[in-house]
């Protein structure tokens, strides 16, 4: 890898502020983050402090309202809606609140979809071997609708982990899991980003998952600041 690319996502002087009936408000406050190739870091922090905002303006899902969002070495602010598009395409994987599961496909080909993106081979052993891992093989040909929120959730997780993305942002991937469920699919999360060199980022409410992330960084008020170990 080049070192150039070592930094996966760098924000530098982000802002975000929303006007609400005449009331403006600061949902992230002036934010330097940089994450590098082989990390895995968690955002934890009270419901309103700006986590989702944060983790949006760092995928290029919403615009920073000031400040600039490099991926690889690309500034996404300064991209046009379609390149922002691409870009988001093929660097970016997201495990959302809201699932990002495709309503009329089955499991299994929400993941053979991404082949026909790629243009490449169905990597069915390795496709395989995720859904058992992930607990949701008796699931492949069910649709969303038919899936339990938990299954769901693993289900996205599958679909970004089949994917060749180089950041994985995560919000509260294990929020309708049971703890052992929940240890299982972070440690699948730091095992994948450490093994294939990708910088994931978490937003979690469970403390118990820390330790499973290389730093951990608090969220009060639209404020980022990274804990002390
Ligand atoms: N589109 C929007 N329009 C107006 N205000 C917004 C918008 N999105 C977020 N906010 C506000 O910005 C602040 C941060 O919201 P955000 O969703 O980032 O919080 P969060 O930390 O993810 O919370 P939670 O833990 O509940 O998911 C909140 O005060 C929220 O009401
Ligand atoms: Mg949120």
């Amino acid at each position: 890898m080049s070192k150039q690319h070592d930094v996966i996502l760098e924000m530098k002087n982000v802002t975000r502020t929303f006007t609400q009936a005449g009331q403006k408000i600061n949902a992230l406050k002036k934010t330097d983050f940089t994450i590098k190739a082989g990390e895995m870091v968690a955002v934890i922090g009270p419901s309103g402090s700006g986590k989702t905002t944060f983790l949006t303006i760092a995928g290029g899902l919403q615009n920073p309202t000031h400040g600039t969002v490099i991926i690889r070495g690309k500034n996404i602010t300064k991209l046009s809606q379609k390149q922002l598009s691409a870009t988001r395409l093929n660097e970016v994987g997201f495990i959302l609140q809201a699932s990002n599961l495709v309503p009329f496909l089955t499991v299994e080909k929400q993941l053979k979809l991404l082949d026909k993106v790629y243009r490449r081979p169905t990597d069915t052993k390795g496709m395989t071997t995720l859904f058992k891992t992930l607990q949701i093989e008796k699931n492949r040909t069910k649709y969303p609708s038919d899936l339990s929120g938990g299954e769901r959730q693993r289900a996205a997780i599958a679909k970004v982990l089949y994917g060749n993305s180089n950041l994985i942002l995560a919000d509260e991937p294990t929020a309708s899991l049971d703890t052992t469920r929940a240890f299982e699919v972070i440690s699948l999360l730091a095992k994948e980003t450490h093994e294939r060199k990708k910088a994931t980022i978490i937003v979690t409410h469970d403390e118990r998952l820390l330790k499973y992330c290389d730093a951990v960084y608090e969220m009060h008020d639209g404020e980022l600041k990274k804990r002390k170990k």
